[in-house]
């Protein structure tokens, strides 16, 4: 057998394993001094991501205004406009930048914000909404701590 054929196809398979590994699991990503991992993005798709992390803000302040006021139907409605329907504006090129940890807390995010949506409108019971606005908040605060959005500029200016 050709060694040549096999050394190609050895390094064909590391090329993919590499790609795979880049694309799929590790994303975009530099450490950082603050201990986050930064994904680094174009500075539209940073803008995209905040502008949806503000969108889950004002859905938290309807949520829990809504569980105050006894008031299930708002609850629902501002728990589904974040719900699974929510993420499916997000471009590949995007998604391909975002490490695999932070793909499935966003993901397990929407999911919540789905389930808290279908069990107000099915239960109506405001104690269990809060029970799981308090649980998915988890994916706030445990992803807040683990990355940041950087753009190759604002990384230049900081090193
Ligand atoms: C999968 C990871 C992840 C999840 C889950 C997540 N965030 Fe974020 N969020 C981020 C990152 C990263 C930033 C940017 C932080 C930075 O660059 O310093 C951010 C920024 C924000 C900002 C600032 C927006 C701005 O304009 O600067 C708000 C508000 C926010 N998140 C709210 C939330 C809320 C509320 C939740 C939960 C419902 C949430 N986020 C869930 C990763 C996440």
């Amino acid at each position: 057998m050709c060694k040549m054929c096999w050394a190609s196809v050895v390094v064909l398979l590391l090329a993919v394993l590499g790609m795979g590994y880049k694309f799929i699991l590790s994303g975009e990503v530099v450490a950082t001094a603050d201990g986050r991992e930064a994904i680094v993005l174009e500075p539209a798709e940073r803008d995209m991501v905040l502008s949806e992390m503000r969108e889950f803000l004002v859905s938290i302040q309807a949520i829990t205004e809504g569980i105050v006021n006894n008031d299930m139907p708002s609850v629902v409605t501002a728990a589904r406009a974040m719900g699974t329907s929510a993420q499916r504006g997000v471009p590949g090129s995007l998604i391909r930048k975002l490490p695999l940890g932070f793909k499935t807390m966003g993901f397990d995010t929407h999911t919540q914000f789905e389930q808290l949506a279908l069990d107000a409108e099915q239960l109506g019971d405001s104690e269990h909404a809060l029970g799981q606005l308090a649980e998915l908040m988890q994916n706030c605060t445990v992803c807040h701590t683990m990355y940041r959005f950087e753009t190759l500029a604002s990384l230049q200016e900081t090193q």
